[in-house]
């Protein structure tokens, strides 16, 4: 049973370097069923909140400096949907970071929407860093016509782009800039921390708050900081995609933590910087895992850095990325956020304790030591992309519209037949869910041998076909 096997996890040694924020470490809250209600006389409504969900939303404005903000029960995702579609209508051009989460997509698949991407700054460290604002003025000079632009930061690595100068840009041509910032709750709380992007002028941010902050799975802020948009643009859309029965649980889970952040969010944040501090520090001396942090970056690869984002590299060590999440998991019984085809990811955040950091640094010192006594296998493991094929990469229309393709009938074939063919299906690695091939992107070779070594990796793909084998969906005419 679900219930059983979550209790006898939650009784075990595993530490959780994951989503969501609040670790499992909040004890004084009432049993949710105690406080599971509904819209009964007293407690508002979320889709109209007058009273006492409105000083909520109020409060959490207030805190975090907006013009409004909403809450989102249903995640950021419900915030992406909404933002995207208040701000274009059918057939509108706007401008989507290439490595936008898979809301973004959805978002435009829904709303019959034509993107113009700007693709990220690969990093040498082997990770997206951040969109450019030249790249994004380019595509603006293209694309006079687009009704917005949105950009994703920061990143799942924690790489931050320079809102402040995408949104000059923006302003030059009167269109809202869109910020996915759902790994950035936390930034207008610590000092330590980047600026948000709502402090950096951007039109519409969405954050998710259980991913870096106490609050529960779900829990999440649409804020709304622009001349350019009504409060009305946003609730039309927030009513189609959010729940008509939103959690009280929740929302009472959110009020919490907004309300904690405000009071002793700074002195909570200090302290959690402090601890990443002696955390990056003691582990400088790794010879074959490589520890991301601002030293490991060169200039022009990112504008600013999480550093709640613990990224470690197997690019120059002898062991695949899965062979190192599955050490961690296994041996030491950590649990990380994400394993990409070069490096694993620890997720941190506020309640992460001392006991934990430690754990996590005795096990990559101890792993790093005994993997550079065999420093000659390293020449038979090969995990990356080559960084000439990375850089060069682009996707390539085949002339049909996203949605168009999305709605056609899809069907599976092997690699080499779908070579030149237009994709029939979103692609995936999970985390992150940004695609790597969308409905009616034409499948290359390269495209054949990025998805091979994936799967020869073990990487976790969603969206190709159920059945073994080399077979991948292509749109049907
Ligand atoms: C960059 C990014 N944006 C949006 C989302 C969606 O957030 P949520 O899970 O709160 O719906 C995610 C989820 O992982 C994400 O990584």
């Amino acid at each position: 049973m679900l219930r059983e096997k979550l209790t006898e996890y939650a009784n075990s040694d595993m530490y959780p370097f994951h989503m969501p924020g609040h670790k499992r470490q909040i004890e004084d809250f009432p049993n949710p069923y105690s406080i599971d209600i509904t819209e009964i006389e007293g407690f508002d409504n979320l889709h109209h909140p007058e009273d006492i969900l409105l000083e909520c939303e109020n409060k959490a404005s207030e805190f975090y400096g907006t013009k409004k903000t909403f809450y989102l029960i249903n995640g950021s995702t419900s915030g992406l949907l909404t933002a995207v579609s208040a701000v274009a209508r059918e057939n509108d051009k706007v401008i989507v970071a290439r490595n936008s989460h898979q809301a973004v997509y959805h978002a435009i698949v829904l709303r019959k929407l034509n993107p113009v991407y700007v693709i990220p700054e690969i990093c040498d460290f082997g990770i997206q860093g951040e969109i450019k604002v030249e790249s994004v003025e380019k595509a603006l000079n293209e694309n006079p016509d687009a009704k917005a632009v949105i950009v994703t930061s920061p990143t799942y690595e924690g790489i931050v782009s320079d809102i402040a100068g995408i949104k000059k840009v923006t302003e030059k041509y009167s269109i809202p800039l869109i910020v996915d910032e759902a790994h950035g709750a936390h930034f207008s709380v610590g000092e330590r921390f980047p600026k948000s992007a709502i402090d950096m002028g951007a039109d519409l941010v969405i954050q998710s708050l259980h991913k870096t902050l106490p609050s529960l799975t779900q829990t999440a802020l649409l804020h709304l900081n622009s001349e350019l948009l009504e409060e009305d643009d946003i609730r039309k859309f927030l009513d189609i995609y959010q729940t008509s029965s939103p959690s009280y649980v929740f929302m009472a889970g959110m009020e919490e933590c907004i309300d904690e952040m405000s009071k002793d969010g700074k002195k909570l944040f200090d302290e959690y910087a402090k601890r990443l501090d002696r955390f990056y520090k003691d582990i400088k001396t790794t010879k074959v895992l490589r520890i991301l942090d601002k030293d490991e970056l060169k200039d022009g690869e990112y504008f600013d850095f999480d550093m709640s984002k613990i990224v470690i590299s197997v690019k120059d060590a002898p062991i695949t990325s899965e062979g190192l999440n599955r050490l961690l998991h296994d041996k030491y019984h950590l649990e990380m956020e994400m394993v990409s085809p070069e490096y694993v990811l620890a997720m941190t955040s506020v309640c992460d304790t001392d006991e934990g950091l430690t754990r996590l640094k005795d096990a990559i010192l101890e792993i790093d030591r005994s993997l550079s006594q065999k420093e000659e296998e390293k020449k038979t493991i090969s995990k990356s992309t080559p960084d000439e094929e990375r850089k060069a990469y682009k996707p390539l229309n085949t002339g049909l519209p996203m949605h168009v393709a999305f709605e056609k009938k899809k069907r599976a074939v092997y690699f080499s037949e779908a070579i030149g063919k237009a994709s029939g299906a979103f692609v995936y690695l999970y985390p992150p869910d940004i695609p790597l091939i969308v409905p009616g992107e034409l499948i290359t070779a390269e495209f054949v041998e990025t998805i091979k070594r994936c799967k020869d990796l073990k990487m976790a793909l969603k969206g190709l076909p159920p059945e073994d084998g080399d077979l991948i969906y292509i749109a049907d005419f």
